[in-house]
């Protein structure tokens, strides 16, 4: 199939890689030159594992191209996937507008086609939207009759640092059919794989999406309360997490508490179906406190280090991790910030260090970052864990011991070897060990 993709963020690029390494022929598409310049250079333009080998053997085998002329690659393609951004407006709500002029540019390229086209919007978008705000530009600006268009929702479900693995080993796909040529065309683009899928109309599609992500932020929310009870009742959660995961119905998944949730997805979305039963006057009392939950664990991190060096104005704080998570360059929401903005203000001399992150972090907060872990925790009198890279978990923990000043370590993700630290002489806490 002709495919052609909207959008070369971290969706639209896994999409375009992984439908041409399964045989489409993709040209992904984008405003930005330069983006487009590094893909058909064989360069992906973000980091995302396997994502660039994927890239190159596509490039190469000519299945994969990137351009920018987006209105006569849409006409020449069977089926355009929308994979613009979806951000938050200031009052947390969804900001649809990269998905209006998408759809924009959709309806102006289908003007001048005469066959069937259809239309999928991948990017995460509130319930109804599909319906009620792509499809009616796309007709208006095509002129184009309802039974010619297909239109469908199919939401993805990749994680960072594994998208790759998981857009092509996918636990389910859930194609949000508007009519039969979206069915068929959803079927056939995702003939290969064997899972489970699910038609649906496309708003319960969208709101499938926001209500995993929901589930799963909410899990992390409610993990994270148990385990500051943990704190002052003297029990390890991680031991209650592993009593609570042998119940099937509750797994032993998203069950790792600490300093909370980020990333570009769980707080964006949590918020928007937050904002967008407001607007429906439905309560959403389980979204607002799981957010809440997650706005105080930071806090707690900081609060544990204010704690055991009595003030933080002038001490020497190192904080390992900058991502959102480990495997990833992506600091969006990341609870790094928050702490790091927090320890500022009070006054502490912050040092910092990520393998990956440590450019993007700049562009938020300029502190001082040292290229290796050790070096940034010379002299420190605090670490604070915020990712658990693997590479801060295999540290030499009498080294560090030896290059910091102070003895005090913050485990803001339960990551470190706790009986080791204490054998080592640090003062170690962490959030759901009391
Ligand atoms: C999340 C979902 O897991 C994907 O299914 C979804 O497709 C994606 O959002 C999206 O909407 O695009 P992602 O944001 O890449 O994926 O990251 P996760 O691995 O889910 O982690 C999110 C945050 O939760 C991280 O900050 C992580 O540290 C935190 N987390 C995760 C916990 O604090 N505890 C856990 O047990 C698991």
């Amino acid at each position: 199939m002709l495919v052609s993709v909207i959008g070369t963020g971290y969706v639209g690029l896994v999409t375009g890689a992984t439908l041409s390494d399964a045989g489409h022929k993709v040209t992904c598409l984008d405003i930005i030159e330069s983006k487009i310049n590094d893909l058909n250079d064989g360069k992906s333009p973000i980091f995302e594992p396997g994502l660039e080998d994927l890239i190159k053997s596509g490039i190469k085998n000519k299945t994969l191209s990137g351009s920018t002329d987006i209105e006569n690659c849409i006409r020449e393609s069977d089926v355009t996937f929308i994979c613009v951004g979806t951000p938050s407006n200031k009052d947390g709500s969804i900001d649809l507008s990269y998905i209006k002029s998408a759809s924009s540019s959709i309806g102006r390229a289908l003007r001048h086609k005469e066959d069937e086209h259809t239309v999928i919007v991948k990017s995460t978008v509130v319930p109804l939207t599909t319906e009620e705000t792509v499809l009616p530009i796309i007709l208006k600006k095509s002129g184009w009759k309802r039974e010619k268009l297909g239109i469908g929702m199919n939401p993805e479900f990749l994680r960072e640092g594994c998208a790759v693995k998981d857009a092509k080993n996918p636990d389910r796909i859930v194609i949000g059919c508007g009519d039969e040529i979206s069915k068929q065309v959803m079927n056939q683009l995702y003939e290969e794989h064997k899972c489970t899928k699910l038609e649906c109309s496309p708003r319960t599609a969208e709101f499938i999406k926001y209500a995993s992500n929901s589930f799963l932020a909410t899990k992390i929310s409610f993990v994270n309360e148990m385990a500051n009870m943990c704190n002052e009742w003297g029990i390890d959660f991680i031991e209650v997490a592993e009593g609570m995961g042998l119940d099937s119905r509750i797994s032993p998944l998203f069950l790792r508490a600490g300093a909370g949730f980020g990333g570009s997805c769980f707080p964006k979305d949590v918020k928007a179906l937050a904002a967008s039963a407001k607007s429906s006057k439905v309560e959403s009392k389980i979204l607002e406190a799981a957010l809440t939950v997650n706005d105080s664990q930071p806090h707690i991190v900081v609060d544990m280090a204010k704690e055991r060096l009595g003030i933080l104005k002038g001490k020497k704080v190192t904080v390992l991790g900058l991502a959102f998570k480990p495997d990833t360059d992506d600091v969006r929401e990341s609870r790094s910030e928050i702490v790091i903005q927090r320890l500022i203000k009070e006054g502490a001399i912050v040092t910092a260090h990520d393998p990956e992150a440590m450019n993007n972090f700049k562009e938020i907060i300029d502190i001082e970052m040292q290229p290796t872990p050790e070096e940034a925790l010379a002299d420190a009198d605090c670490l604070i864990l915020m990712t658990e890279w693997k590479e801060y978990i295999d540290l030499d923990y009498n080294l560090i011991k030896q290059k910091m000043s102070g003895n005090v370590v913050i485990d803001g993700r339960r990551a470190f070897d706790y009986r080791r630290m204490e054998e080592v002489g640090f003062d170690y806490k962490t959030i759901g060990l009391g």
